[in-house]
């Protein structure tokens, strides 16, 4: 039978996180003072091996999943991902295999990906404008390490890339046009993200945000812009091509536009617990089951249960919330569960 959570809403989509570290310190998602040198991040034997997290996988997509990416933190810090990535591959009922990476450490390891059979890849990059970069990843890297590795993924046949651009007013919102225009010029697919209050971290206010319906008009001033419809159910970008043909472009807008209605995504935490939303409090563990010994059909069963009881709609509420009620949700954090 069908699998529908309380909304109606099918799993299609199964978002990896395969480690809560991260090379950058972007502060809308890790804070540098926060995540210091002391930060406690988990300790390997708490995360799910790659037979553990290609076992789940297994039963997951049996539910109906059919897309599977792999996140973090940054998931080319877990070591020797290329392998987990061809374990992923050879599950039958994966169509689709993408990961969402900063693309620091992709020059290293571009060649394994490919091999082991990964499809799609999304790079997140912010600005053009070097010390844009550099305040928006934390002081980690200079542009010149993230283009290497997009030139790296472009060399390897990842064509078009989706980039994600995360919009913070008064932070980058003066470098879009650039961006939008550096990356059309290179066939890629720019999404420009609404900064969103994930986690209790970042210290998100209304008035960060820029609205995408503003981008658009930012980007529409310089290069003329149409909308398209949709690709697909539960797309969360909407649509937008150059008058010109020259390319498209993304508006991810959960804070002004949000897409709860279409949203089919589970998230598989590094720890083995399942999230049902990126901005829930708890999650479902697996893993505990999984070590005492429960066979597929328990874990399946578990895993429908969660599924089944799934209410969330957080971005649709998001607006009724005083910011004291927003503060007090004890929210899972980005790093912790992909975006
Ligand atoms: P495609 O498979 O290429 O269509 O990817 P996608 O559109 O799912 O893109 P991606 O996974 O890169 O998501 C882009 C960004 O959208 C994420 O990094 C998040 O910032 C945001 N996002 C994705 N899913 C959700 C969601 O369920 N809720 C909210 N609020 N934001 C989301
Ligand atoms: N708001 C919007 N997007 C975010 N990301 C991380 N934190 C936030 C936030 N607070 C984005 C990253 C990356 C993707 C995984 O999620 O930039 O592209
Ligand atoms: Fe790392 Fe991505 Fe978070 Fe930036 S947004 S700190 S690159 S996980
Ligand atoms: Fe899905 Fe939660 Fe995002 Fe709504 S807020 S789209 S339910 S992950």
């Amino acid at each position: 039978m069908k699998l529908l959570d309380q909304f109606n809403r099918p799993l299609r989509d199964l978002r990896i996180s395969v480690t809560d570290r991260c090379n950058f310190r972007c502060p809308y998602c890790m804070p540098a003072e926060i995540f210091g040198e002391r930060y406690q991040f988990l300790p390997k034997p708490q995360l799910l091996t790659f037979e553990e997290i290609a076992r789940l996988t297994r039963i997951i997509v049996r539910l109906g999943a059919v897309k599977v990416r792999l996140t973090g933190g940054e998931p080319l810090l877990r070591q020797d991902i290329e392998e987990l990535v061809a374990m992923l591959d050879s599950v039958d009922g994966v169509e689709d295999l993408a990961m969402t990476t900063n693309a620091y450490l992709l020059p290293a390891k571009i060649d394994a990906l490919k091999a082991a059979g990964l499809k799609r890849l999304t790079i997140s990059f912010d600005s053009l404008d070097d010390e844009v970069f550099r305040v928006m990843n934390g002081g980690r890297s200079g542009l010149k390490k993230v283009l290497a590795g997009l030139e790296a993924a472009e060399a390897a046949g990842y064509s078009p890339l989706k980039i994600n651009a995360v919009v913070q007013r008064g932070v980058n919102d003066h470098t879009l046009v650039d961006l939008a225009r550096f990356f059309r010029n290179r066939g890629h697919i720019l999404r420009f993200i609404e900064y969103m209050d994930v986690g209790n971290k970042n210290g998100w206010q209304m008035k960060q945000v820029l609205p995408s319906a503003d981008v658009v008009e930012i980007i529409n001033a310089e290069m003329p812009l149409e909308p398209v419809p949709g690709n697909y159910f539960g797309e969360v970008a909407r649509r937008y091509r150059y008058a010109d043909g020259s390319g498209e472009i993304g508006l991810i807008s959960s804070v002004t536009q949000p897409f709860c209605g279409s949203c089919t995504r589970m998230r598989l935490s590094p720890e083995g617990r399942i999230f049902t939303c990126l901005f829930a409090v708890e999650g479902v563990s697996l893993r505990d089951p999984l070590r005492s010994g429960a066979t597929d059909d328990e874990l399946e069963a578990i895993i429908r249960a969660t599924w089944g009881d799934r209410n969330d709609r957080y971005s649709e509420i998001r607006s009724s919330l005083t910011q004291e009620l927003r503060e007090r949700r004890k929210k899972v954090e980005m790093y912790h569960i992909g975006g």
